[in-house]
């Protein structure tokens, strides 16, 4: 991984850099680029703007590896307080969860029970969560935690994870979740990973997504291709058209304030377009990994900075 990369996947986990950042007003204007705002009904606007424009977006409450159970009932209340202000305002809305949020990093059973409780809630609402990925020593416990949820009756369907191109075990697990029926979000990967368990080169990385991309569209379950590189779309895309497999059976997935004009133009060509939102005041890691996708990023935080 580039060291400039790295780097920044570093400061994300410092935490007294993060506090600072995070309650500065200058941190937060910078952070609006990618952030809807810090208030749930700054995330409920954002997400009904763009359900007019023809997309349905997923929400995040920011935050990740909390370090006690009472900020891990603190998150989880905040993602339940969000299903019932989507079910209510009728919004076109799933909810994207971390489960380092919900208390992974301190106990496996308490971060299944709090998934539990709000797969429970999005399946009585008629919602769904989707488990993020986060990095590589957390892989196995996510996918046994989701696979165990996805397995009980009442909470079928109501559950989905995220696959991670950049893993060489990608394929395995895409195959065993395909077993299961559980919905995948396919991505790159986010996350500062050494060579052992991840390919180091980006055209390997890409080539694999083209791959583990084929494998989704071919199959029954209804996915997300989560990407902003546009040959990851024209091959999907292709592959799609060549084997009739009609565009309402999958949807592309980007993030909030990425390619707008990208999303537009898959809406307008009629494909499903989900938008990744997220809201909430522990942003510093997230916009770190997103400085780090794209260090231009940089230059645009700069020169909004010189203007504000
Ligand atoms: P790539 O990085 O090759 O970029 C292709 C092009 O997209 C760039 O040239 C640029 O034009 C644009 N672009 C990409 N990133 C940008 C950025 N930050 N700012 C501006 N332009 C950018 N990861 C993970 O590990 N776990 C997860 O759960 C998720 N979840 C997730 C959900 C959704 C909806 C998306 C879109 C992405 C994720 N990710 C993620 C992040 C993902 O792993 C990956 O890091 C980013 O999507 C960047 O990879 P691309 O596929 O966009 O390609």
């Amino acid at each position: 991984m580039p060291p400039l990369r790295s780097l920044l996947i570093a400061l994300s986990h410092n935490r007294p850099l993060r506090r600072f950042a995070e309650r500065s007003k200058i941190g937060l204007q910078l952070s609006s680029r990618f952030v809807a705002g810090t208030e749930i009904d700054d995330a409920l606007r954002a997400a009904e703007t763009l359900n007019q424009q023809g997309m349905a977006v997923t929400i995040d409450s920011l935050g990740e590896s909390v370090t006690s159970e009472a900020e891990a009932v603190a998150a989880a209340m905040v993602y339940h307080r969000l299903l019932d202000a989507i079910g209510t305002r009728k919004l076109s809305a799933n909810v994207s969860v971390k489960l380092t949020q919900m208390g992974l990093r301190l106990s496996c059973e308490l971060a299944e029970d709090f998934a539990e409780n709000l797969v429970r809630h999005a399946k009585a609402m008629g919602n769904f969560v989707r488990v993020d990925m986060e990095d590589s020593s957390l892989t196995q416990a996510t996918l046994d935690i989701v696979r165990r949820l996805h397995a009980k009756p009442a909470l079928h369907g109501a559950i989905g994870v995220v696959i991670q191109a950049y893993l060489y075990r990608s394929q395995a697990d895409i195959d065993q979740l395909l077993a299961d029926g559980i919905r995948v979000r396919l991505c790159k990967g986010a996350y500062n990973e050494p060579a052992e368990v991840a390919y180091p080169r980006k055209a390997e990385v890409d080539a694999n997504y083209v791959r583990l991309a084929e494998v989704l569209l071919s199959s029954e379950t209804y996915h997300g291709l989560a990407t902003h590189d546009e040959a990851m779309i024209a091959a999907a895309k292709s592959y799609a058209a060549q084997h009739s497999i009609d565009p309402s059976r999958f949807e592309f997935q980007m993030l909030y304030g990425i390619r707008r004009d990208l999303q537009r133009k898959l809406v307008r060509e009629g494909y499903n377009v989900r938008v990744y939102l997220p809201f909430g005041s522990d942003w510093c890691p997230y916009l770190m990994r997103r400085l780090a996708e794209r260090p231009a990023n940089l230059l645009f935080l700069a020169r909004n900075f010189f203007r504000l």
